[in-house]
């Protein structure tokens, strides 16, 4: 069997918790990000409603880091092929909310985007491992999708400690991304377990120098990875 692929730490800033008065001086602020975070929400899929298609766009045009878009809406098998069109490198689109993700996953692809599933924190990953050959990443939630600033659920570990043993066991080269309370105190463990791309949106946004926690967050991922 061809041994996993070497993983990289990656580091994902959300603008859910940055000034969205000011956004492309906030994205001016995470540069030395590996892909800024943009939630998607339409206050259907969540109870939150943030931004759409015109205002990614506009990030996408100013942002000097790649797009990693997280939809966190309902009929995203309509809308989700817009954001990849839009530019952005990476689209997540939840698995509860697809009717069709192998054919949406595809059809990301096909527009030159990167294809991303999204669990919520009560949806197992097992019915959905035969799909990993056709996406690029798994994001498991470690809070309810909604909000910014809550507590990492630690419950999540066993989840995550899965995929990764699955991933690895299938060969494919699917990384998992962990999104939801991620701090200094939180990556260590998530790393531990199997993730390799991290979504801090409080832990930046609300430091005074978010590219100081950008890279110790990414020191002790990739420590945590080995
Ligand atoms: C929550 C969002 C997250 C959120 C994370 O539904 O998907 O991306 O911004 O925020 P923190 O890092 O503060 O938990
Ligand atoms: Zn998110």
């Amino acid at each position: 069997m061809t041994p996993p692929p070497n993983r990289q730490c990656r580091i994902h800033p959300s603008i859910l918790s940055a000034d969205f008065a000011n956004l492309q001086s906030e994205l001016k602020r995470i540069s030395t990000a590996d892909a800024v975070h943009v939630d998607v929400m339409d206050n259907h899929f969540v109870p939150n409603l943030t931004l759409g298609l015109p205002v990614v766009t506009r990030i996408q045009e100013v942002s000097p880091v790649p797009l990693d878009v997280h939809l966190m809406i309902s009929d995203v098998d309509r809308w989700a092929p817009d954001y990849a069109k839009a530019g952005a490198a990476s689209v997540t689109f939840h698995a509860e909310a697809s009717a069709a993700p192998i054919k949406l996953a595809r059809e990301l692809r096909a527009l030159g985007s990167r294809a991303a599933m999204a669990l919520r924190p009560a949806t197992p990953v097992e019915p959905y491992l035969d799909l990993l050959p056709e996406l690029d990443m798994l994001l498991i939630m470690t809070v309810e999708p909604g909000f910014g600033g809550q507590e990492f659920l630690d419950v999540m570990l066993p989840k995550i400690r899965r995929a990764r043993a699955a991933i690895d066991g299938s060969g494919a080269d699917v990384a998992i991304q962990v999104d939801g309370g991620v701090s200094a105190d939180t990556i260590t463990r998530a790393a531990e377990a199997g993730a390799d791309v991290f979504v801090a949106g409080s832990a930046v946004y609300n430091a005074s120098d978010p590219e100081a926690v950008i890279a110790s967050l990414r020191t002790a991922g990739q420590q945590a990875i080995g």
